[in-house]
């Protein structure tokens, strides 16, 4: 009876362990601000303004050959993949914020980049 009781116990225990944690692992992206938002264009496209500052600043690490963390940017289904049409809390966005860890990526005036991408996102709707 007692080594009965001892297994069910080892057992809750286990189980209590197992379904602590959050159901997701945790990401850096979870304690990102959003501190630069956009300037409220609606007419942003990926082709003419999203794909050259992919180009120029993170298909080095995110094509076809090397994905880092999954992430391929080279393509507009690609960057889609970390995109929600409208959505602030994308991953696209959270990256590249300030205090994102895309952020030190980006060239020349990042503020400005930010706020593209923001608006690209957000106000444009991520149009094609
Ligand atoms: C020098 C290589 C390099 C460049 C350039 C680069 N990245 Fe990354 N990227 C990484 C690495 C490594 C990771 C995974 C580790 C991390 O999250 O810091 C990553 C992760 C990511 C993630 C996933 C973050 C997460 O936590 O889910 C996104 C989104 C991303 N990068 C977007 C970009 C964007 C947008 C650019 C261009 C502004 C860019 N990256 C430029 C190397 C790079």
């Amino acid at each position: 009876m007692f080594k009965l009781s001892l297994v069910v116990l080892s057992a809750a225990l286990v189980t209590t362990i197992a379904c602590g944690g959050s159901p997701t692992s945790p990401s850096s992206l979870d304690s990102v601000q959003i501190t630069v938002t956009g300037t409220g264009v609606t007419t942003y496209t990926y082709t003419k303004d999203i794909a050259p500052i992919m180009a120029a600043d993170c298909v080095a690490c995110h094509n076809a050959s090397l994905k880092e963390s999954g992430v391929m940017l080279s393509t507009f289904a690609g960057v889609m993949a970390v995109v929600t049409s409208g959505s602030q809390n994308s991953i696209l966005i959270k990256a590249t914020q300030p205090n994102g860890p895309m952020y030190g990526n980006l060239s020349g005036n990042r503020t400005t980049k930010a706020q593209t991408i923001y608006d690209w996102v957000v106000n444009s709707k991520a149009a094609q």
